[in-house]
């Protein structure tokens, strides 16, 4: 009798063990669930469910989308009068299916515009299209978008204001004049200024000032991306927190867009056929302190969004040269989780 209430001790006590919740979650959007929302870039292949594993890896780790192509200008309106949201439907869809916060990227930005704006040289003309834009597509998607990264790099890295025909022919009202559109035709989407090289100091005082512009003309904005297209070492984490905070004091919340660490040194291609295990290590780590710095800023911090599902499918692959093997990404080739999620993960 008593060797069986010790074994019925025993067991309730390693039972009860085993039915311990672990506080360990598996996965990122889980890890960041009371943190911010956890985004990530797709492509066609990935929002139509072609390439499958990919959207699985989308729907398993990620509760938010951005098209990395699909909502520019340059496809949307390749030529003036003609519009064709035919990849843009279907990724706004796919977020709506699959319950995630759709991002709209992006309204205003020089670069992936068609050659038909670019041509325009008067003011009032180039308004016009800049409203019709803005109408046309932000109306399109009036409720499902969470946020519309409105205007897209407008600033140079010194601050001064980047030479593109928006700029040119409105002078710098053109952002004012952009995102108080924006608010006017979805009024429930939060919107967003978005641009890389946001750590260094000349940028970064340039959009403090923007947004100080824009609030005291009481004009909407939300939020700021700092585009995370990031190596090992650069930018320290010293520089994006001062950022982080700066922007925060500037009254706007801050989202980490488009992060991705680049492996490789410039214009160099070293590791064609893999990734040795010591740089893998510092990927790791870099990503892990990145995260660390993110979660201890989360108040805040509404967004971390990657540039990108895996590392096969990196823009890396091919930029700042082409034809590289680049390992950015928290997913592998074969969609695998890389070290880099577990040391995520591991924070926790
Ligand atoms: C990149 C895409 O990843 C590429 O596929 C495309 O060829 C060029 O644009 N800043 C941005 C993103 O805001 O839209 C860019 O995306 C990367 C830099």
């Amino acid at each position: 009798m008593k060797y069986l209430y010790i074994i019925c001790v025993l067991l309730c006590v390693y039972s009860c063990r085993e039915e311990e919740p672990t506080a360990k979650p598996h996965t990122l959007k889980a890890a960041f669930a009371n943190s911010f929302i956890m985004g990530v870039a797709v492509n066609k292949a990935q929002y139509t469910s072609k390439e499958i594993d990919a959207t699985n890896i989308v729907l398993k780790h990620f509760n938010s989308i951005t098209a990395e192509n699909s909502m520019k200008w340059q496809y949307i309106s390749p030529q003036q009068s003609v519009f064709d949201f035919a990849d843009a439907d279907a990724f706004v869809n796919f977020g709506i299916e699959n319950n995630l916060k759709v991002i709209g990227h992006t309204l205003l930005w020089h670069s992936q515009l068609p050659e038909w704006v670019h041509a325009i040289t008067d003011s009032a003309e180039l308004r016009n299209i800049m409203y019709t834009h803005i109408d046309s597509v932000a109306g399109r998607y009036k409720g499902t978008i969470h946020g519309w990264d409105v205007v897209n790099e407008a600033f140079h890295n010194d601050g001064s204001f980047r030479d593109t025909v928006f700029y040119k022919y409105m002078g710098q009202a053109f952002i004012e004049e952009a995102f108080a559109r924006a608010h006017s035709v979805d009024s429930s989407a939060e919107l967003y200024y978005n641009d890389y090289n946001m750590t260094f100091e000349g940028k970064r005082n340039a959009v403090v000032d923007m947004i100080h512009n824009l609030k005291n003309k009481n004009i909407r904005i939300d939020a700021v991306g700092m585009q995370g297209h990031w190596n090992l070492e650069h930018p320290s984490l010293e520089d994006i927190e001062t950022s982080i905070i700066a922007y925060t004091n500037a009254g706007v919340d801050v989202m980490i867009t488009e992060l991705d660490i680049s492996v490789l040194p410039r214009d160099e291609n070293p590791y064609e056929q893999e990734l040795p295990e010591h740089i893998e290590n510092k990927l790791s780590e870099r990503y892990k302190s990145l995260f660390q710095l993110f979660y201890k800023h989360r108040n805040k911090i509404s967004r971390v969004t990657v540039w990108g599902v895996h590392d096969g499918q990196s823009w890396l692959n091919n930029h700042p040269t082409e034809g590289r093997t680049d390992y950015p990404l928290l997913f592998d080739r074969n969609y695998e989780a890389k070290n880099c999620v577990y040391a995520i993960l591991n924070i926790f």
